[in-house]
């Protein structure tokens, strides 16, 4: 897909992408560097982030240089470690995308505390954790701009209580951050992806059944990791300078209509 941005949009910009090395990350970085952005990636997959740096060389702007860094976003000395690293090697750091995350589906009863506990524990404490650290590092004293990523739990995740009740928390801690950092000059935004078609995505569901889901889309389409990657982009980038606290929503309009693959068993309970 066609970028709507400038070459130079990111020159002289340096950024940190969790969950860099796959997916709606790897997209995200993609765009950065092709827009002359310094980049730092995340994960915990050392082999994949090298693939990823390796297809990113490929298309990056030459103002763009290109590290990558192990990291478990739940431990708090590893996110110091990955912010400090971005900072010693970029330079500072302008940009933060917290797009790392997981989950399992899961019946709410089913869910172990174990589980819960993980599943909060990567998105919205590994969130936290990052952005905190980001501050620390030198967004504070210098500025910058945060995309969170979220979901598309706005009314309840059934099949996905824990993720759902994280990326709710995200929001709202999207909207405090925005508040309390607006003095030092950094905005904080968020954006919630629909169903969103990757071939990883595409192999945790059985054959058929994720592209099945576009008939309840508005948009009759599933999205794509371009799709959220450019909006990401949008309220990185000066274009949104007065942007903060905001949720964007790439849905395709699905957060507006019914659930995508969820229906309510007929039962006479209630
Ligand atoms: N992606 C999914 N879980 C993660 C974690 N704990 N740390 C970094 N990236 C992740």
């Amino acid at each position: 897909m066609a970028s709507l941005f400038l070459r130079h949009t990111f020159a002289k910009r340096c950024a940190v992408v969790t969950g860099g090395g796959s997916g709606i990350g790897k997209a995200i970085a993609h765009d950065l560097v092709s827009l002359g952005c310094s980049i730092v990636i995340a994960s915990r997959k050392k082999e994949r982030l090298l693939q990823t740096v390796a297809e990113l060389e490929q298309v990056a702007a030459p103002t763009a240089r290109i590290r990558h860094f192990v990291c478990n976003i739940r431990e708090q000395e590893e996110v110091r470690g990955l912010m400090g690293y971005a900072v010693d090697e970029l330079g500072g750091l302008d940009l933060l995308v917290n797009n790392a995350g997981g989950q399992f589906p899961s019946p709410a009863h089913k869910i172990s505390a174990k589980g819960w506990g993980a599943v909060i524990d990567t998105n919205l404490t590994g969130t936290f954790l990052c952005c905190r650290e980001a501050f620390d590092a030198g967004m504070g004293k210098r500025g910058g701009s945060i995309v969170n990523i979220i979901a598309d739990m706005f009314n309840g995740f059934p099949g996905m209580a824990h993720t759902g009740a994280a990326r709710a928390a995200v929001e709202n801690l999207t909207k405090t951050l925005a508040l309390e950092w607006a003095e030092a000059g950094i905005r904080v935004n968020a954006v919630a992806p629909g169903i969103i078609y990757s071939s990883t995505a595409a192999s945790n569901y059985p054959p058929g059944f994720l592209e099945g889901m576009a008939t309840d889309v508005p948009a009759q389409r599933l999205g794509s990791p371009e799709d959220v990657s450019a909006a990401v982009c949008f309220l990185l980038s000066p274009g949104a300078g007065y942007i903060s606290g905001a949720t964007l929503r790439v849905d395709g309009a699905s957060s507006l209509y019914r659930r995508p693959g969820f229906t309510i068993p007929q039962h006479t309970k209630l």
